[in-house]
């Protein structure tokens, strides 16, 4: 079953890089496509236009196969639809992601037009019900990943409750998770392969700003705090990130524009409590912003090239033991 999904994916190594908005631009995604693991593009509020310039981007930096990430539910289902026929449309055909449950009919059309699709959840009720809408697989993302949550459990707990919930799905797991070793150890109980957020981060390819990666690379788990406090244009979610004045402060600062940020051509205002996180696009008060940041950051040791982190992933989790099954 691991190697199964591995194989229909083209992956080499057992190893996904999280679709990050912002972050996991065309440069990084198919950097880490090149080195053989599973290269993710992150998506946010995108136009049908811009998700085919980056797919046309990535495209081009790239001979190997990448996923494509929507988060459902920070758009209206008419959107999501637009925005997965905009990812179907593309001839080069790459997997499908959601980051929570997507409405049935939208999971329906990935399954239609037969591309791979791989849901993040974060209880195992709700992988029961990605399974249902016909997932290829479940990633299980546990309470220590960076970025927003999807539930409350360990990751331990919620991949033995998965397993009970989904037999014979394969399961990729997500959070506080940096090394080949400490995936490893959750391959022994039953993993296939691991999805990494803040590993990527400091990924020189990275679109994250300079400062957010050096701060990412220099923290330690204690730096990381689950607050629901970055709530603008994400509402509803709480979320891990590196403590800053913001975190320390709560909402009692005030609401104001503390930096600006450009998409495609579009220059946006950051205002703070923003969830936009800072890119190489950002201007302003980097230190105040969304540092999005998992446990993981205690092995990470500094920012370097994605290819490097691949090969070094998969050397830790072979030496402890991971092997094709
Ligand atoms: C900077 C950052 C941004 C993220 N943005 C997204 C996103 O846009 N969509 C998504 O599905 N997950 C996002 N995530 C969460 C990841 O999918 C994943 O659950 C998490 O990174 C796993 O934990 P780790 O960061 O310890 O590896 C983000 C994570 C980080 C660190």
């Amino acid at each position: 079953m691991a190697m199964d999904l591995l194989r229909t994916l083209g992956l080499s190594v057992p190893l996904f890089q999280a679709g990050m908005g912002g972050v996991a631009a065309p440069a990084l995604v198919a950097a880490v496509a090149d080195a053989g693991a599973g290269g993710i593009i992150g998506l946010y509020k995108h136009s049908p236009a811009e998700i085919e310039v980056l797919i046309r981007q990535t495209t081009a930096l790239t001979g190997q196969g990448f996923g494509i990430n929507l988060v459902p539910e920070v758009v209206d289902e008419a959107t999501l639809a637009d925005q997965a026929k905009a990812i179907l449309a593309a001839e080069n055909k790459p997997f499908v992601t959601f980051y929570g449950l997507a409405p049935a009919s939208i999971c329906r059309l990935v399954r239609e037009s037969g591309r791979p699709l791989l849901v993040q959840v974060g209880t195992p009720e709700e992988a029961r019900a990605a399974v249902e809408r016909g997932t290829d697989a479940v990633i299980v993302q546990g309470s220590e990943a960076g970025g927003h949550h999807l539930g409350t459990l360990p990751l331990a707990d919620l991949i033995e409750a998965t397993r009970r919930a989904c037999p014979g799905t394969p399961i990729v797991v997500a959070g506080g998770i940096a090394t080949g070793g400490a995936f490893a150890e959750l391959a022994a109980r039953g993993a296939v392969a691991a999805l990494c957020g803040t590993l990527f981060v400091c990924a020189r390819e990275s679109a994250a700003h300079p400062e957010f990666k050096a701060r990412v690379a220099a923290a330690r788990g204690t730096d990381t705090v689950v607050s629901d406090l970055f709530e603008i244009g994400w509402p509803g979610r709480p979320h891990r990130v590196l403590r800053n004045r913001v975190t320390e402060n709560g909402r009692t600062l005030p609401r104001q524009f503390i930096g600006s940020t450009r998409l495609f051509d579009r220059h946006y205002p950051i205002p703070r409590y923003s969830a936009a996180v800072p890119t190489i696009h950002t201007t302003g008060r980097i230190d105040e912003m969304a540092l999005y940041c998992g446990l993981s950051c205690r092995d990470i040791e500094g920012v370097a090239p994605a290819a490097e982190l691949v090969a070094r992933f998969d050397r830790q989790a072979r030496a402890a033991g991971f092997g094709p099954s």
